[in-house]
């Protein structure tokens, strides 16, 4: 009698714990999510407001693109830290010059909201997407084991949308503008790296490690993945203008290897990226576009690329500081079970732009 007295107050005591828990981690997350809509507008605040935690998912992706960004360009001048994610969505600053960083940003982040709404989809957090389950049966590919589609194949066509809807101009906006044009050509590129970039994850089962049955499921590109795909394109961008009709893209730039191309059919590629101002050669700090300069950036001095101090610091010269740091060394491993390390001093020498 008293063990189910008890029994039964544990099982209440935890209905009530999940309870509270809900309440504690819902509530606040969708008063911050609210939060975040309204400083949104037009378009993105509708959207946001219908689905506020499906915005916040949306901000988070702009928050893993641009932390991509940053790992992409930290060799270069521009490295991407003076960007925000309030940039981002209002189009300031930085993104609202149609130059090659803002295509690579635009690219990005769009590609970044794709992401991580396909991912809270697969995640189930909402209820109206889910995994992909139109691969079924048996898959083959060419000089592979043959494997059955299970588990949750990511349903990128869900973040897909979402990103269109919500990244690209609104329906209100001046569409033929040439800005709105290159953001939804770049958009569409960032998204298209990700599609283009999809694999498989496979498990096998079977007994003691054999691969009797082996099910796969789609995955979706790491975005660090998409990141320097998009790097690629980067370095490749092509500058355009509006044709004679103000109704597409056209290129300006020849073929790479200077060789006169078909003038008919001068549209870029949907996958790469364009842009059409020139950028700047981020030398100096400038507020107004969050640009940081390269004052004070670490430098390498043997490199003859963009991360070199000749590059880098834009021919100010470079300033040299020996740094000292405590670093661990002579670990050895002690039965059982830990590491002993010694404290040994690390030099080395740093240079740092004028
Ligand atoms: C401009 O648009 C019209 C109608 O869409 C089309 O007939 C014409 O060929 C276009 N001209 C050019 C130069 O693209
Ligand atoms: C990027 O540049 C800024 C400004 O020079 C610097 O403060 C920051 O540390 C750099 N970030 C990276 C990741 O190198
Ligand atoms: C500096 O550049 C040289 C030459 O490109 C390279 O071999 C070296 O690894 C670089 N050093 C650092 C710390 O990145
Ligand atoms: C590493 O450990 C060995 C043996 O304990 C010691 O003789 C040696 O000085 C240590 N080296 C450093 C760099 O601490």
């Amino acid at each position: 009698m008293i063990a189910r007295i008890w029994l039964l107050s544990f099982v209440f005591i935890i209905v009530l714990a999940a309870i509270d828990g809900r309440k504690g981690t819902r509530q606040p997350r969708n008063e911050a999510a609210l939060g975040f809509c309204s400083w949104l507008k037009d378009h993105q605040l509708k959207k946001c407001q219908a689905h506020p935690l499906r915005g916040l998912a949306a901000r988070d992706g702009v928050e893993l693109a641009l932390k991509e960004c940053r790992d992409q360009f930290s060799d270069r001048r521009w490295n991407c830290s003076g960007v925000t994610i309030a940039d981002v969505f209002q189009r300031e600053r930085m993104l609202k010059v149609d130059s090659k960083e803002s295509s690579y940003l635009h690219a990005i982040t769009a590609a970044g909201v794709a992401y991580q709404i396909t991912k809270g989809c697969s995640l189930g957090n909402w209820e109206d997407c889910g995994c992909d389950t139109r691969q079924q049966g048996r898959g083959q590919k060419a000089g592979e084991p043959s494997w059955e589609w299970g588990g949750c194949s990511e349903h990128y066509k869900k973040g897909y949308d979402y990103s269109t809807d919500f990244m690209d101009p609104g329906k209100n906006a001046e569409k033929k503008s040439i800005s709105n044009q290159i953001i939804t050509h770049n958009n569409e590129a960032g998204r298209k790296a990700i599609k283009d970039n999809m694999d498989k994850s496979c498990k096998c089962h079977g007994v003691s490690g054999s691969c009797t049955v082996r099910v796969c499921w789609r995955t979706m590109p790491k975005m660090a993945k998409v990141a320097s795909e998009l790097r690629r394109k980067f370095e490749n961008a092509l500058k355009v203008k509006l044709n004679k009709n103000k109704t597409k893209l056209t290129r300006l730039s020849r073929g790479r290897r200077g060789r006169k191309r078909n003038t008919n059919n001068r549209r870029p590629s949907p996958s790469s990226l364009v842009y059409a101002v020139n950028s700047p050669d981020f030398c100096q700090a400038d507020e107004k576009y969050g640009i940081l300069g390269t004052l004070g950036r670490t430098c390498n001095k043997t490199s003859t690329g963009t991360d070199g101090c000749r590059m880098l610091c834009c021919g100010r010269g470079y300033n040299t500081v020996n740094r000292v740091n405590d670093v661990k060394c002579n670990c050895t491993f002690i039965w059982c079970c830990h590491v002993k390390c010694d404290w040994c001093k690390k030099e080395w020498v740093e240079h740092t732009c004028k």
